[in-house]
C-alpha cells in the first residue's frame, strides 16, 4: 500500500452523504403508531384504514379483471374505462364536465397524485400555503418537491381561519395552496364562503389550489362538500386529488387520481410516468365498476360513519377526553390537557403501552410540535368489536382532574 496515496476510509461512518432533503423529515408518526399497536397488542385507533370488509362488488370486479388477464401495464396515465368513470362521477357529483383524455391522471393512491402534482408545478423559491393542523404527508411533499411551506392556523373549536392570517401567507412567491376538505385531522368541511376567500387570493397572486378531497363522501349533520374546482374562476387553476382508498375501503390498493387543466395534466403525467409508470391495472378496472355504484351506496356510507362517529365520541367523552365533533372525514381530534401528561407523545406512548389503545399524537399535524402538544387524534373507521375493545381498555384510564 502506498501511504502517500489517499485511501478510501474503511470506517462505516464514511459512507456517501445521504439526501439532505430526506434528512429534513422523520418517518410517518401515523404509520409508526400502527406498528406500535401491533407490537403491544393495542386496539388500533391511529391509522385511517377500515377494519371491515370492502364492498363485495369491488372485490369481485378485481378478481374478474385478473382472471380476464388485465395483468399488464395500463396506459401510464390511467386505463380508459377508469378515467371515463372518474369523469362521469365528477360530473354527476359536482356538475362539472372534465375531459378524461386530457384532464385526468391515475396515480398510485392520492399520495402519489399529490407528490406528482407538487413535482409538476414547483420551482426553486416557490412557496405553498398549508392549513394546519395538516395531514402529515404535506410537510415531506413540500420538502421533496422543493417548496417552502407557509402555515395558516385552523383554530379550535370550529377550526376556522383568520382571513388576515391567510392573506398574510400569500405573496409573489406563492405557487399554490394545499387544501383538504373534508379535513384530516380536524373533521372541518370548508364552507363555500371560505373557498371563495381562498379563490380571491389565488386569483390575486396567480396561484394554484391543490385540493385533497379523499373524504368527500364522509359528511355529517347536513354538511355539504364543495369542490374548489367548481368555484367561479377556479376551474383552470385547481388540481383535484382523490382516490378509491377511503370511499371504497381499499386503502391497500393504492389507486388515486388528479384532475387538472390539460396543461397542468401533461406535466403531472410526465412526472407520474417516470416515478411509478402506473397504478395496478386490474384494480383500475375494479375502480371503474365502483365509481358506478348507485347514490344509495354513498348515502349508506355516510350514515354508517355518522353512527361510528357518535359511538367513538361517546367512548372518548366517557373516558374523560375533550372531543371536537367532526363534520366530515373519519377522525376525532381531542384535547388531552386535563390528563396532565407532559405532552401528546408521552400520553400516546402511555396509552399504547399501558392502556392498550393506539392514537396519533397531535404534534404530527403541526409544523411546530408545541402547537399539537395537547391534542390526540383517534379514527372511527372501525367495527363495533373494535370500539367495544377500546371502550373496555379506556375504562382503565384514570379520569382526568378538571
Ligand atoms: C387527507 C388524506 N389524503 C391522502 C391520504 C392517503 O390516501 P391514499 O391512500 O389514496 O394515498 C390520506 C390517508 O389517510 C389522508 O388522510
Amino acid at each position: 500500500m502506498n501511504p502517500a496515496k489517499p485511501q478510501p476510509a474503511a470506517s462505516i461512518s464514511s459512507h456517501p452523504r445521504l439526501s439532505a432533503k430526506a434528512e429534513r423529515f422523520t418517518e410517518s408518526v401515523i404509520r409508526e403508531m400502527t406498528r406500535l399497536a401491533l407490537k403491544h397488542g393495542a386496539v388500533n385507533l391511529s391509522q385511517g384504514f377500515p377494519d371491515f370488509p370492502a364492498p363485495a362488488e369491488i372485490k369481485h370486479a378485481a378478481q374478474e379483471a385478473i382472471s380476464a388477464d388485465i395483468n399488464q401495464y395500463a396506459i401510464t396515465w390511467g386505463a380508459k374505462r377508469f378515467r371515463d368513470a372518474i369523469a362521469e362521477k365528477f360530473e354527476h357529483a359536482q356538475g362539472m364536465a372534465v375531459d378524461p383524455e386530457r384532464e385526468i391522471t391515475v396515480c398510485c393512491g392520492s399520495t402519489e397524485a399529490m407528490m406528482s402534482t407538487m413535482m409538476a408545478i414547483i420551482n426553486p423559491g416557490d412557496e405553498v400555503v398549508v392549513f394546519e393542523p395538516f395531514y402529515e404527508n404535506y410537510g415531506p411533499d413540500a420538502i421533496l418537491s422543493g417548496a417552502a411551506p407557509r402555515f395558516v392556523k385552523l383554530r379550535a373549536p370550529d377550526w376556522t381561519f383568520d382571513p388576515d392570517d391567510l392573506a398574510a401567507a400569500f405573496g409573489p412567491a406563492t405557487k399554490a395552496i394545499i387544501l383538504n376538505t373534508p379535513n384530516n385531522p380536524t373533521g372541518k368541511v370548508f364552507e363555500r364562503s371560505e373557498l371563495e376567500a381562498i379563490r380571491d387570493l389565488c386569483l390575486r397572486w396567480n396561484a394554484f389550489a391543490i385540493t385533497d378531497e379523499i373524504y368527500e363522501h364522509m359528511l355529517y349533520d347536513g354538511a355539504k362538500h364543495t369542490s374548489m374546482a367548481t368555484i367561479d374562476g377556479m376551474r383552470e387553476r385547481t388540481i383535484t386529488i382523490n382516490a378509491l382508498s377511503k370511499t371504497y375501503s381499499v386503502t391497500g390498493w393504492r389507486v388515486g387520481w388528479a384532475i387538472a387543466s390539460p396543461e397542468v395534466t401533461s406535466a403531472i403525467r410526465k412526472v407520474h410516468d417516470f416515478m411509478t409508470v402506473g397504478a395496478a391495472a386490474p384494480l383500475q378496472e375494479a375502480g371503474a365498476a365502483a365509481l358506478k355504484f348507485p347514490q344509495s351506496y354513498y348515502d349508506t356510507l355516510a350514515r354508517e360513519y355518522a353512527l361510528r362517529r357518535d359511538r367513538l365520541l361517546a367512548i372518548l367523552a366517557g373516558a374523560g377526553f375533550h372531543c371536537f365533533k367532526p363534520r366530515g372525514a373519519y377522525y376525532i381530534m381531542t384535547d388531552i390537557a386535563a390528563f396532565g401528561f407532559p405532552d401528546d407523545v408521552a400520553f400516546a406512548k402511555y396509552l399504547v403501552t399501558e392502556i392498550g389503545v393506539a392514537a396519533v399524537p397531535g404534534s404530527s399535524f403541526y409544523n411546530d410540535p408545541a402547537d399539537g402538544r395537547t391534542h390526540l387524534r383517534f379514527t372511527f373507521c372501525k367495527t363495533e368489536k373494535t370500539f367495544q375493545a377500546a371502550a373496555n381498555r379506556l375504562a382503565k384510564l384514570p379520569y382526568p382532574r378538571r
